[in-house]
């Protein structure tokens, strides 16, 4: 610990505190912890900022595990990261080391490597063009379908209010585990062990529960003091989390040997399922734990970020409608699906409507949703392992400790930025004087980055950008928004990855 304090320190990189033995700044963190309220950014991000103010240095150290990290804030850092010493760039080996027994060897968590990037290379097969408009009219059913219940039951009515963020979360759940698994297995439950007590789940909710607790485990600060430990199941909730992780695998076994078998039947029709797809791959087909593997690391990746990034490009419209963002995207709506009203329009008129061209004559509700990753992006921040030491813009950087890319910081540099923490899509309109930076400046193209970048890009890139335009048009065309408390106009409480999910309570009107 000391010695890496005064390695950054004689090159002028600062740290959070001077480190106390076994427990670096742990302390700290922890006092900043009990400041938290509905409001605050993710514990860490406020950990920092208490300490350095509202700009933290382009580069410091942080000790909450003893070894340190090494917090990287800088636009041409992190490019150079990216571009020039990707090859040195890894997934961090602590997260897989502690999801192990959720996710085994997905892509998701693996280091690189010829298999990784062997794996990588068969599953973006299902993003190809035919695979993804069978999934894309699979989720345009779904979401239509929710949309109706929604008007069933909560449209203009003042007795009852819909939460947007459960409602969303839910549909992103069923969704994405008809995307892995197919229709059938929808209301297929899962027996799932909670504070002593079975309780029957759906298999999107068990992934859900198992990825928050393992998320709970992994940054709790045990671990971040004590490696050992990522070993080894301490308390119970965490001996509950590996008995739940393993009935769920076998649970998910079972399902796949079905489709495994089903698929012999000459009447099996392949509906474009992420199993059925795994089960036709040479590479997968014959290993059980490799498709276990990347149907979990699927469903993790997929369902929690696209729904933060719904429920909150939704709350962002609804806050600021006075500003009129919505009225424009339904006047791209209107325009390109030359029609005026979309209350009774079935799923295959949505799937003639819903293209991969047409999004391209609706910049402002792309504008919306870039503005949404980027005042609220899913990774927060991202650790990463160098696999050698390197010189960082002149800093020299060991490899034995983490290195975190702090997106929030780059989404909200008031060098690159204008009024940084305001909601305003036109940033991201090169017609826009927000366009540029406050002094007038092309913006760093690294100053955007949610969906990471280099060798470790987002697989789901596009199929994430795809589906949440399909289902904001199927929302947003047709429903309206008022919150029912007069608190949610003034401050957003902060929806994170990983933390519970604050309410976001609306009455419903259609929208004519
Ligand atoms: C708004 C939505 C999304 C955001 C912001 C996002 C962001 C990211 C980021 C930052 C990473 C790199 C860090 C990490 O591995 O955690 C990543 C990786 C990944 N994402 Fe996404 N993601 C989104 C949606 C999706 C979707 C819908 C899928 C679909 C399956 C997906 C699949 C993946 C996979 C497989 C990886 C691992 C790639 C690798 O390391 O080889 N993501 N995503």
């Amino acid at each position: 610990m000391y010695y890496h304090y005064w390695y950054y320190k004689r090159q002028g990189v600062q740290s959070i505190a001077f480190p106390r033995p076994v427990i670096g700044t742990q302390f700290l963190f922890m006092k900043s912890c009990m400041k938290l309220d509905q409001y605050s950014r993710f514990p860490h991000i406020e950990y920092w900022h208490e300490h350095f103010g509202p700009k933290l240095p382009k580069i410091f150290l942080d000790f909450r595990s003893p070894c340190g990290a090494i917090i990287v804030s800088c636009p041409k850092m992190v490019n150079e990261l990216y571009v020039t010493k990707n090859k040195y760039f890894d997934r961090h080996y602590r997260e897989k080391q502690v999801g192990e027994l959720v996710i085994g060897d997905s892509i998701l968590f693996q280091k690189s490597s010829i298999q990784w990037a062997e794996k990588r290379k068969h599953i973006s097969t299902v993003f190809y063009k035919e695979r993804l408009q069978m999934i894309l009219n699979t989720i345009t059913e779904m979401c239509l379908k929710q949309v109706q219940s929604w008007k069933q039951t909560f449209a203009n009515r003042r007795d009852i209010s819909m939460d947007i963020n459960k409602e969303i979360l839910d549909m992103l759940m069923d969704e994405t585990q008809v995307c892995v698994f197919g229709m059938e297995y929808l209301y297929k439950k899962f027996t799932y062990l909670e504070n002593g007590s079975l309780v029957e789940i759906s298999v999107g909710e068990a992934v859900r529960r198992i990825f928050r607790t393992a998320l709970r485990r992994l940054y709790g600060p045990i671990r971040e003091l004590f490696e050992f430990c990522d070993h080894f199941y301490l308390t119970d909730w965490e001996k509950e989390l590996k008995t739940n992780v393993t009935n769920f695998r076998v649970f998910l076994l079972g399902i796949v040997n079905e489709r495994r078998e089903a698929m012999l039947k000459p009447e099996f029709v392949n509906n474009g399922d992420f199993v059925t797809l795994l089960l036709t791959l040479d590479l997968f087909k014959n290993d059980d734990k490799m498709i276990l593997d990347e149907c979990v690391g699927f469903m993790i990746a997929s369902t929690n970020a696209t729904s933060l990034l719904i429920s909150n490009t939704i709350y962002y419209l609804t806050q600021f409608k006075a500003q009129g963002h919505l009225n424009q995207i339904r006047g791209e709506f209107k325009k390109v699906f030359k029609r005026d009203n979309f209350q009774d329009l079935t799923a295959d008129d949505w799937k003639g409507l819903l293209n991969f061209d047409n999004f391209a004559d609706m910049p402002y509700l792309s504008n919306c949703i870039n503005e949404t990753l980027r005042i609220d992006s899913p990774p927060i921040s991202f650790g990463i392992e160098l696999t050698e030491p390197i010189d960082l813009l002149g800093y020299k950087i060991l490899n034995d400790h983490p290195v975190i890319i702090n997106i929030n910081a780059l989404h909200y540099n008031d060098e690159e930025w204008q009024e940084p923490n305001e909601y305003i899509p036109q940033r991201f309109d090169p017609q826009s004087k927000y366009f540029l930076t406050p002094a007038g400046k092309k913006r760093h193209p690294i100053s955007f980055t949610p969906f990471l970048g280099g060798k470790r890009v987002c697989l789901g890139k596009t199929f994430a950008e795809h589906i949440t335009r399909y289902q904001l048009a199927i929302i947003l065309s047709q429903l309206d928004f008022e919150f029912t408390d007069q608190h949610l106009y003034d401050k957003k409480p902060k929806n994170h990855a990983g933390s519970g999910q604050p309410v976001y309570s609306a009455y419903i009107t259609l929208q004519n």
